[in-house]
C-alpha cells in the first residue's frame, strides 16, 4: 500500500513462525518488506520476500549471528519486532499446596530470559545499527496484561509490564539519534500457538475453572467494549503503521489493541 510506503525496508519479526507474529511476516511481505523470520524453527508461510533464520533471542549469541548476517545480506535493518514470547500460567501461592501450579524458579526464570531478556538482546544488538544509520523502528509485542496485571499470570504480565518500561526508557535514549520505540498491548486474540492444552489447563487451575469453562469465556465477550476477540490481521496492521514514515512523532507509547478492554 503506498500510503504506508514501506516496500524495500527491512524488518526482523521475532517469532514469526506462529500466531500474531506469522501475521505481521504475512502483512509485511505482502507491503514488499523484506522480512527475516528469527524464531526457534521455521513457519509454514513461505515467500519471496521472507528469509528465516533459527534464533533463540534469549541467547547473546544467537542473537549476534542473526543480526550479523541480516546486515551482511541486506545492509541495513529499518526495523525490529519484538515479539516472541512464552506464557506460562501459574500462581504465587496456591492454598491447595499444588506445586505443579505454583510459580517456581525455573519458570521464573524462563519467562524472564524470553519474554525479557530476549528483548534486551534484540533490541541492543539491532539498536546498534539503528543508531549507526541514524535511523530504524522497534516495536515491542506486550500484552494488556502489562498495563492491568492478570490472574494467573503474574510472572508474564511483570514481563510485560518492564518490556513497556524499556519502551519508554530506550524512546528517550534513542529518540535523540533518530530511532523510535514503540510498544503494541494485544487484548484477547483470535487463537495462537501459545494456547496449548498445558496453558489451557494451568490457567484454568489458576482460576477455579474447568478447561471446558475457561474456552467458554474466550467466547463470552461481556468484557470487551467492541464484543468480540481480536483478530491477528489487527495487530499486525498497527506493527505496519508503527513501522512507517506515517508514524514518524509516535514514539515511548504503547498502544493497547484489545477492542477497549482495559480491566481484567
Ligand atoms: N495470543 C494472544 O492472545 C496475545 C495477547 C497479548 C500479547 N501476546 C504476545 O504476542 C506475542 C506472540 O504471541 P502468540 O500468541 O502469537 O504466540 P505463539 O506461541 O503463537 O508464537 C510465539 C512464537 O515465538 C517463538 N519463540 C518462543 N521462544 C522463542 C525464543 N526463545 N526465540 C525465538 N523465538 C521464540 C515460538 O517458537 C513461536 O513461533 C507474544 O509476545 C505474546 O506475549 C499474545
Amino acid at each position: 500500500m503506498e500510503w504506508l510506503n514501506l516496500k524495500g525496508k527491512i524488518a526482523i519479526v521475532t517469532g514469526g513462525s506462529s500466531g500474531i507474529g506469522q501475521a505481521v511476516v504475512k502483512e509485511l511481505c505482502q507491503l514488499g518488506v523484506k522480512v527475516v523470520n528469527a524464531d526457534l524453527s521455521e513457519g509454514s508461510f513461505i515467500d519471496e520476500n521472507l528469509i528465516f533464520l533459527e534464533t533463540n533471542v534469549a541467547d547473546r549469541q544467537s542473537v549476534e549471528q542473526t543480526v550479523n548476517e541480516v546486515i551482511k545480506r541486506y545492509g541495513k535493518l529499518d526495523c525490529l519486532v519484538n515479539n516472541a514470547g512464552i506464557n506460562i500460567p501459574a500462581l504465587l501461592t496456591d492454598k491447595q499446596g499444588n506445586s505443579d501450579y505454583e510459580l517456581n524458579d525455573r519458570i521464573f526464570d524462563k519467562m524472564i530470559d524470553v519474554n525479557q531478556k530476549g528483548v534486551f538482546l534484540m533490541s541492543q544488538l539491532c539498536g546498534r545499527v539503528m543508531v549507526s544509520q541514524g535511523t530504524g523502528v522497534i516495536i515491542n509485542m506486550s500484552s494488556e496484561s502489562g498495563l492491568e496485571g492478570s490472574e494467573g499470570q503474574s510472572c508474564y504480565a511483570a514481563t510485560k509490564a518492564a518490556v513497556n518500561s524499556f519502551t519508554r526508557s530506550w524512546s528517550k535514549e534513542l529518540g535523540k539519534q533518530g530511532v523510535r520505540v514503540v510498544g503494541i498491548a494485544p487484548g484477547i486474540m483470535e487463537e495462537t500457538g501459545l494456547r496449548t492444552i498445558e496453558y489451557e489447563t494451568a490457567l484454568a487451575y489458576t482460576r477455579d475453572k474447568t478447561v471446558e469453562e475457561l474456552r467458554q469465556g474466550y467466547s463470552q465477550t461481556g468484557t470487551i467494549p467492541l464484543g468480540r476477540s481480536g483478530k491477528l490481521v489487527e495487530v499486525a496492521d498497527v506493527v505496519a503503521y508503527f513501522m512507517s514514515d506515517r508514524a514518524s512523532y509516535v514514539s515511548g507509547v504503547t498502544l493497547n489493541v484489545a477492542g477497549g478492554k482495559t480491566r481484567g
